[in-house]
């Protein structure tokens, strides 16, 4: 479709929930493109607004509900000014609400779910006739379809900067933890391939990115078809994607401990590309705990395979996620938490009260913690974590570690990159360096980024001092 200059129109996408959501915006912008959208800094001179919404806690929905209140004063100036725009809501709240979106709020044109979102230009095109369109259909075979073609018509979109890229193999979740909405937001488990994947990491490369982070709801679950025809596991496509030139690190996210299976500790230890970094959630420390949440492990077999997985690599960073107060939680369970962040000797943990979720079987459950309880034990969990935190930044300062540049820092002069442990560093040094790998020396640490200062030997002191030179 040739697209003339009056055809060219604003989409804003506002991004709410986890990295997915991330990748898929990203996505939602390429598929737009052919249309004729363009995307712009805010909702104020766009046509088409999107919200892409998570309703994994707290009021999820109430707070989608409370900006599309603000997004119709949007819509109603922009048509007292003449101008048409199209209000869509995407993401798991689109997914759970369904129906009842347009109900509450007549503003919005188009309700579409995650894994139906690639039917969102032809919803576009349709929306100024006739009513509201809702599509939540878990149309996952189709959308992998059309992501991956849209690979190969145009440089992929990558908001976490021009050399870090997201790239989802798996989707879905059959876990059904009991506190959980994915399984019923995502719908089932379901993996791209390795064919698919493979193209895609390989577009990105030759885009100019530098790392790619594979997602997936249980990404360590990830199976897909391999060109042989028998399904591989996460560890071997690790490996294969670490073949692809230009490509220099990997990382994954989340995993479920379940899924840990040996091929992927082995790749942690044989693959340098793999960075030492292990989002491994276990919500709570308690065996009772962990069985009303349906995880499927227990404490000791958790701790078995952090075990494993340091033996593997032992510079590895493993953060956490935890649940406090879910229901039935006593304060002798609670103390099984506390003392796991110890025992299994997190670098970084993300901690949250449980919210109850519409639709999950512990949102029913008759005893349910009080919010102060709640309130109370996050508190001393949070101190707690942040405490290790900087024990285990301080245990890096001194080290000389390799450092992905990748944007401008917030002062002149300096620039952001990523430690092979997450870690922002940052460092005084030229923005032609961004896109290279340094060896920096770790000399500082904030709560939760490192400063550094080049290590005076190995590439990044050859490229900054040609860097200089250029200057
Ligand atoms: N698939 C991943 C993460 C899913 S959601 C996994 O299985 O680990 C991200 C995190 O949100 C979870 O790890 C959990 O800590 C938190 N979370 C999920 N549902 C929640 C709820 N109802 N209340 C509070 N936190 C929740
Ligand atoms: Fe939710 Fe559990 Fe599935 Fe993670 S494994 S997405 S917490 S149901
Ligand atoms: Fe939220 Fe859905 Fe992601 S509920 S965390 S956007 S999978």
């Amino acid at each position: 479709m040739k697209i003339t200059g009056e055809d060219l129109k604003g989409v804003f996408i506002k991004t709410y929930g986890c990295q997915m959501n991330v990748y898929d915006s990203e996505r939602m912008t390429d598929m737009l493109a052919p249309a004729g959208y363009t995307p712009v800094a805010g909702p104020e001179t766009a046509d088409l607004i999107v919200l892409n919404t998570c309703h994994i806690r707290e009021k999820a929905a109430e707070k989608v509900y409370s900006e599309l209140g603000r997004m119709r004063e949007w819509k109603e100036a922009a048509s007292r000014a003449g101008r048409r725009v199209t209000i869509a809501v995407a993401g798991c709240v689109a997914q759970a609400e369904g129906e009842e979106m347009v109900r509450r709020q007549p503003a919005v044109d188009i309700v579409v779910g995650p894994q139906s979102y690639h039917r969102l230009p032809a919803l576009v095109a349709r929306a100024p006739f006739g009513r509201p369109l809702v599509e939540t259909e878990f149309a996952v075979a189709e959308k992998f379809a059309t992501l991956d073609g849209v690979e190969g018509r145009r440089p992929l979109r990558t908001s976490k900067g021009p050399v870090a890229a997201y790239l989802t193999v798996q989707e879905g979740c059959d876990k059904f933890c009991t506190f959980c909405v994915v399984p019923y937001t995502r719908g089932a488990e379901i993996s791209r391939s390795v064919a698919a994947i493979v193209a895609e990491a390989t577009r990105l490369a030759g885009e100019g990115v530098r790392e790619v982070t594979l997602l997936g709801q249980n990404v360590n679950a990830w199976h897909g078809a391999g060109p042989e025809g028998r399904d591989w596991g996460l560890g071997r496509l690790l490996f294969r994607l670490a073949e692809i030139r230009g490509l220099d690190r990997l990382r994954y996210m989340t995993s479920h401990p379940v899924d840990m299976a040996d091929d992927l500790i082995e790749a942690h230890r044989d693959l340098d590309a793999l960075m030492p970094y292990l989002h491994l959630p276990v919500q709570s420390g308690s065996d009772r705990v962990l069985a009303a949440m349906n995880r499927r492990h227990t404490r000791a077999g958790y701790l078995r395979l952090v075990d494993k997985v340091r033996s593997a690599r032992s510079d590895i960073a493993i953060a956490g996620d935890f649940i406090v107060g879910f229901p039935g939680e006593t304060e002798a369970d609670f103390a099984d938490t506390l003392s796991i962040v110890d025992a299994a000797g997190y670098a970084a943990a993300f901690s949250f009260k449980y919210s109850p979720r519409p639709g999950t079987p512990a949102a029913t459950a008759a005893d349910q913690v009080p919010e102060a309880v709640k309130n109370e034990r996050l508190l001393r969990l949070q101190a707690l974590i942040a405490d290790r935190q900087t024990a285990f930044m301080a245990s890096r300062i001194g080290v000389e570690a390799e450092v992905l540049f990748e944007r401008p820092g917030r002062h002149a002069g300096q620039i952001i990159g990523r430690s092979p442990w997450l870690l922002p560093v940052h460092v005084a040094a030229p923005e032609t360096l961004i896109g290279t790998i340094g060896r920096v020396r770790l000399t500082g640490a904030s709560a939760n980024s490192f400063s550094g200062t080049f290590a005076m030997r190995g590439v990044a002191a050859e490229a900054l001092s040609a860097a200089e030179v250029a200057a």
